[in-house]
């Protein structure tokens, strides 16, 4: 069976771009890296990956999201993308990058969804006080931070914590989870039945 091809857009240092590939490089993720997308010249994400093309594509080169997402879709397809993984990719995705890869793109996010979507939801789950938050792995769809949930995982928020310090302990958790989903995706163990996600076999269908 041949690999699944992953493009993977992001946006700044790409520690999560690194998880993917040190699981890849240890042979415990079974994927091809086709291509690194950033919006941001300088993002460091640009830099980590050497068995594909990292490319700058500059949203002031084009009038308008949709025009820009063209683009990336553009791009994707050339190099083959079965899956995109948006790893630190802080920007709105629109429906004409969505639609044609429907369930097909998956984001990584810095708070238990539904809690806390958008920007800085580190600092929000401490402005509000919860005691755990944590970090989703989810299907991308047309609202932002909102599509079926594939994966979470809980951290516990400390009295004396951060917005540094909680995030670098929810950082910790996403690197580990985002590979075990894209991994649970390539392997076919991702069932969608309407907002919920299924990992694994179904229940009932051991035998
Ligand atoms: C991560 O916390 C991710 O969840 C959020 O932005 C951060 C990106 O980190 N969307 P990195 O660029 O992968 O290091």
């Amino acid at each position: 069976m041949s690999m699944l091809t992953l493009g993977v857009l992001a946006s700044g240092r790409g520690s999560n771009l690194q998880a993917i590939l040190s699981e890849m490089r240890a042979g415990r993720l079974a994927v091809r890296l086709g291509v690194v997308i950033s919006n941001k010249k300088e993002a460091q994400a640009l830099h980590h990956a050497k068995e594909c093309p990292s490319l700058f594509i500059d949203p002031a080169a084009y009038p308008t999201r949709e025009d820009y997402d063209v683009a990336l879709l553009q791009t994707l397809q050339e190099h083959h993308a079965d899956l995109v993984v948006l790893a630190g990719y802080m920007r709105w995705v629109t429906s004409v990058l969505i639609a044609p890869y429907r369930n097909r793109i998956i984001n990584i996010h810095p708070s238990l969804l539904p809690s806390f979507p958008g920007l800085h939801a580190q600092r929000q789950a401490l402005a509000h006080g919860v005691k755990i938050s944590g970090c989703t792995v989810h299907i991308v769809d047309e609202t932002m931070d909102h599509g079926p949930i594939i994966a979470q995982s809980a951290v516990a928020v400390r009295e004396d914590d951060s917005e540094t310090s909680l995030s670098d302990r929810i950082l910790e958790q996403e690197h580990r989870l985002l590979p075990e989903a894209i991994g649970a995706y390539v392997n076919g163990k991702i069932h969608l039945d309407g907002r919920r996600v299924w990992v694994g076999p179904l229940s009932g269908s051991e035998s």
